[in-house]
């Protein structure tokens, strides 16, 4: 490749929050036509970073060249006119609007005086598909769910048509194939003589798409170089300061009496479309039962099923030989379902509540934390401090609202919520979602450490690495069915892909 001119320059950006500095005078250049990945530890500063550049958050020194030219953003309007675009790490989208509607807000196409709505939707709908992002420009927001929800953020950059695209863990909610989708137009866009900055916590995806890394550690640059002459190893050692473990851990387990029964479950959606048709699975104590899919094959519906947030058309669930299905999502996290959800931000928690609020949020009537009647703030506190330290939470005390926590703190916080009552059953939706390396082999041991105990995990996970080293049994979902049960000792990303896609499919899976 050859070096392109100069796209962006940082000098000395510094960002001070209150108990961290989380920029600490940072300095990098990004060069015209390159794939720039920025790497680091949970709460190392990389989206504030991102968020200085895009000009959503004021630094408190430093400056901003684009294209040699010194630019001070007052706002992400600012940034935009300078040809940046950003896909945040949490979604910013009007929920009640259509796709279209997002995508062209502010930039409407225009018919005399009026919108013209109709050529939004067409211009969208153009837009998507020369991408490969295949959405509905119609759609609601409020009735997507992530992946969608972030294609419709890229598209919003490329319909301002961005020269630099800023990612945020673009590829944190993707299946593998969106991923490799998304790579796709990253490459097409590099081609195109356009820069892109992508934040991810995975280093295979750094050696595959990028041409150079930064790294990130407690707000500074600690390593910068050409991905061709680094490794993951040394990218790992360079984000922690020390080397991270992150083989399989498949220890031999017994599985003991059945904890949570699914039998014959099928779920209608609300146009009475079948998302869950006829799936029985049984999580047995000692087990760590994996669901692969990809998304939208009904994973979601059916742990919603689960969980109270969604009504069950036919079929039943128990708990420890006790029907739920008539229990809301209270009375089922009181028999015993603890509940780490997909969506961390509208499902998980409360952003304008405190971390220790966030850390026992949903448990509170729990007899340790009430006093005589009255909720024990003094063990509240041991709680969430123990937990905070437990799980290296990144927070500045007790008291900072989990909206000023970094992606992955956040995910730890509801991760420890979970894992910290010991429920028979926990039911993890992509627990290392957002993650870093070393925090994601941590969860990994929880998760391991509870099965261990005598519990039972229901896990679902868009990463098929992670499903096959935690899993002590697999099942395959595709169409709102269970296509296949796999040994994880007899199988491989290749075959489960192959029922993922349904290119096979077992004769039928009965448990
Ligand atoms: N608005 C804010 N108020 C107070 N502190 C903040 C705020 N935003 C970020 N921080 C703190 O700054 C530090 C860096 O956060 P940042 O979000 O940049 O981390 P990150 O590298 O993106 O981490 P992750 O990988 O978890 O997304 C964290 O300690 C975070 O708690
Ligand atoms: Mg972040």
């Amino acid at each position: 490749m050859t070096e392109g001119a100069i796209e962006l320059e940082l000098r000395g950006i510094t960002k001070q929050y209150p108990g961290v500095l989380a920029n600490d005078a940072i300095s990098m250049t990004v060069r015209s036509g390159e794939i720039h990945a920025i790497v680091g530890e949970n709460g190392a500063g990389k989206s504030t970073l991102m968020s200085i550049l895009f000009g959503l958050v004021a630094p408190d020194d430093g400056e901003i060249l684009v294209r040699g030219e010194r630019v001070q953003f007052k706002s992400a309007l600012d940034a935009i006119a300078s040809g940046l675009g950003m896909v945040h790490q949490a979604f910013q989208l009007f929920p009640t609007m259509t796709v279209a509607d997002n995508v062209v807000y502010g930039h409407e196409p225009r018919r005399g005086w009026f919108i013209d709505r109709a050529s939004s939707v067409r211009q969208v709908g153009d837009l998507a598909k020369s991408y490969g992002l295949g959405i509905d420009p119609s759609a609601r927001i409020e009735h997507l769910r992530v992946g969608a929800l972030q294609r419709v953020e890229i598209l919003k950059a490329l319909y301002r048509d961005a020269r630099v695209l800023i990612l945020d863990e673009p590829t944190a909610v993707l299946t593998p194939q969106e991923r490799d989708g998304l790579f796709e137009v990253l490459r097409r866009l590099r081609a195109d003589g356009r820069t892109i900055l992508f934040i991810t916590h995975k280093l295979n995806e750094v050696m595959a798409i990028s041409d150079r890394v930064t790294v990130l550690r407690r707000g500074r640059v600690v390593h910068e170089v050409a991905t061709s002459d680094t490794s993951p190893a040394e990218l790992s050692i360079a984000m922690t300061g020390r080397s991270v473990d992150t083989s399989r851990r498949r220890a031999e387990h017994a599985v003991g009496a059945s904890l949570l029964e699914v039998s014959h479950l099928r779920v209608d959606d609300a146009d009475g479309i079948r998302r869950v048709d006829d799936v029985s699975l049984t999580v047995h104590e000692g087990e760590i039962v994996g669901v692969a899919g990809v998304t939208g094959s009904g994973q979601a519906e059916l742990i919603e099923a689960i969980m109270g947030l969604r009504p069950v058309t036919d079929g039943t669930i128990t708990l420890q030989g006790e029907d739920v299905v008539h229990l809301d999502l209270r009375g089922r996290r009181d028999a015993g379902l603890a509940y780490v959800p997909e969506d961390r931000h509208r499902v998980g928690s409360a952003a304008l509540a405190s971390t220790s609020q966030n850390l026992f949020m949903a448990y509170q009537w729990q007899r340790r934390f009430q006093r005589r009647g009255w909720l024990n703030r003094r063990a509240v506190e041991r709680h969430a401090r123990e937990l905070i330290d437990t799980y290296d939470i990144k927070v500045a005390g007790p008291d900072q609202k989990v909206a000023e926590l970094s992606g992955g703190n956040l995910q730890k916080v509801v991760v420890a919520r979970e894992l910290a009552h010991d429920a028979p059953v926990l039911i993890a939706e992509q627990p290392t979602r957002g993650v870093d390396v070393g925090a994601s082999e941590f969860i990994h041991g929880q998760l391991v450490a509870h099965r261990d105990a005598g519990r039972g995990v229901l896990l679902v996970s868009a990463e098929l690495w992670e499903i096959l080293a935690l899993s002590t049994t697999i099942f395959v979902m595709f169409d709102g069915r269970l296509v296949a049960q796999l040994d994880p000792h007899e199988t491989d990303d290749v075959e489960i892909g192959l029922y993922m896609t349904g290119a096979n499919e077992q004769q039928r899976v009965h448990t």
